[in-house]
């Protein structure tokens, strides 16, 4: 088994901070010493690899929990393939993900997520595991629903929005969260009101109001907060905890904390784009807004410091990316004209854990947070830890060298996601990666990419560790 020392680091956990080694053998971590013990100079006898991390951060491999490679939608894919995707995710020191697998109307669950094993099998640069998207709640769906519990896929998206492709109605949303009350399965909410928003949708086309700006106009707040607090009564109803994806408004905040401070069991993720974009950019000149369509949309920016509140909170207890990239030649462009065939979603595996180091920078949140909220809880949350999502030994040897005083300028021309834009082109940040270990391989290193495609595993999973 090969053996890696990683001396003189910051290790940064979600509850520690201590400068110490870090001994990588094999996939796992085998132990951690404080330098002055002497134990790396042991260690370092026979070992394969010796990486000097004075003045870097040592910090567990991040943890995307929201990722949507190859989706269908609108007419088009996500451009990332589990090939490019996971690659770019490895650069930007993310080491697992947990992507969608998709349901649509008409399908069993199985076929749905055998087709996602397929796209994902022997492509992976990183760790991967499922959600399965219930796209057509049936008698049929939730016996299925029970036996992916017990096979490890253990959260299941439902949708408020998108009536006629993936919508739910609240019948079929309630017979869900009472499948998942019985199996321990996590339901996690797109919420939005998608009946008014199409209403809403019809009335600014037949007005001509056809740029991207009116995608977040119709998509209202209200609509969003609405939509949270009904998946959260139903939820109550069912007695089942619920995860609200993707959250951007601060009235919908207000109706996760309420459930909170009632004690209910309400989760909610928001993700970078609602932490640093705003209205202003949906609203660019031209067609340019389109490379900021998303669902749920961007907000005027006041939302900002209710959502970096709710973070320091924990009513906010998780940064996913929402990771759906499209082109904007040829993708977005599908909706020049009309800003209801903008296919919804934006490019970010990468630059998570940057963009939330640089929040840490600018003193929105800790260290410690930075760590929680991007690696352990999504990892609690969705049952892997503590394989991932911290540095302990008998975890996974996923961890990242991080240079916390390197400067870097976001750009598509350096990214390595396969779109053709950045949603923060120009933007200069503080930290980046240097160097990422996927159990225990250096996948990264010194600006070179190491791994190979399928180099990832795929992760059965537990259900949520928050509700044991
Ligand atoms: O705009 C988004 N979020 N696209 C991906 C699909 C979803 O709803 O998460
Ligand atoms: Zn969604
Ligand atoms: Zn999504």
């Amino acid at each position: 088994m090969s053996r890696t020392v990683i001396r003189n680091g910051l290790v940064v956990t979600a509850t520690d901070e201590v400068l110490a080694d870090v001994l990588v053998d094999g996939e796992q971590v085998a132990a951690l010493a404080t330098p002055e013990s002497g134990q790396a100079d042991t260690w370092a006898d026979g070992a394969e690899r010796v990486i000097d991390a004075t003045d870097r951060y040592v910090i567990p491999g991040g943890v995307d929990a929201h990722t949507h490679m190859e989706l269908p939608f609108g007419g088009t894919f996500a451009s990332d393939t589990f090939e490019t995707g996971t690659r770019a995710a490895a650069w930007g020191g993310t080491t697992t993900i947990i992507d969608f697998a998709v349901q649509t109307v008409g399908q069993s669950i199985r076929e749905g997520l055998d087709a996602w094993f397929a796209k994902a099998e022997g492509n992976c640069a990183i760790d991967y595991g499922f959600h399965m998207i219930v796209g057509d709640v049936t008698d049929q769906s939730l016996k299925e629903m029970d036996m992916l519990v017990g096979e490890g896929i253990t959260s299941f998206k439902l949708f408020m929005a998108y009536p006629g492709v993936f919508y739910s109605d609240d019948g079929q949303i309630l017979r869900a969260m009472q499948a998942a009350a019985g199996n321990g399965g996590l339901i996690m909410m797109h919420a939005e009101n998608g009946i008014a928003i199409d209403v809403l949708i019809a009335q600014a086309l037949a007005r001509g109001q056809t740029d991207p700006k009116y995608h977040g106009v119709v998509r209202h707040a209200l609509l969003e907060a609405e939509a949270t607090h009904r998946a959260i009564q139903l939820a109550r109803v069912a007695g089942a905890p619920v995860y609200i994806v993707h959250l951007s408004a601060l009235e919908a905040l207000a109706e996760v904390t309420a459930a909170r401070d009632s004690g209910f069991n309400a989760f909610a993720e928001t993700c970078p784009q609602y932490l640093y974009l705003s209205t202003d950019d949906l609203g660019r000149p031209g067609f340019e807004g389109a490379k900021y369509v998303c669902s749920t949309p961007l907000r005027p920016a006041e939302h900002q410091a209710e959502l970096w509140k709710g973070l320091r909170t924990n009513d906010l207890s998780v940064v996913s990316t929402d990771h759906c990239p499209f082109c904007f030649k040829e993708q977005k462009e599908l909706g020049l004209g009309d800003f209801s065939k903008i296919p919804n979603g934006l490019p970010g595996v990468e630059t998570r854990m940057d963009l939330l180091h640089q929040a840490v920078v600018d003193g929105h949140i800790g260290r410690n947070r930075w760590i929680e909220i991007a690696c352990t809880t999504p990892a609690k949350m969705f049952g892997l830890y503590p394989r991932k999502g911290t540095i302990t030994p008998g975890g996974d040897a996923d961890i990242v060298v991080y240079d916390p005083n390197a400067g870097q300028v976001l750009s598509a021309d350096t990214h390595h996601m396969n779109v053709d834009y950045s949603c923060y082109e120009g933007r200069s940040i503080t930290g980046r990666v240097a160097t990422v270990l996927s159990r225990g391989k250096v996948v990264v290193d010194g600006g070179e990419y190491l791994g190979r495609k399928g180099d990832g595993r795929y992760l059965t999973r537990g259900t949520c560790q928050y509700l044991r």
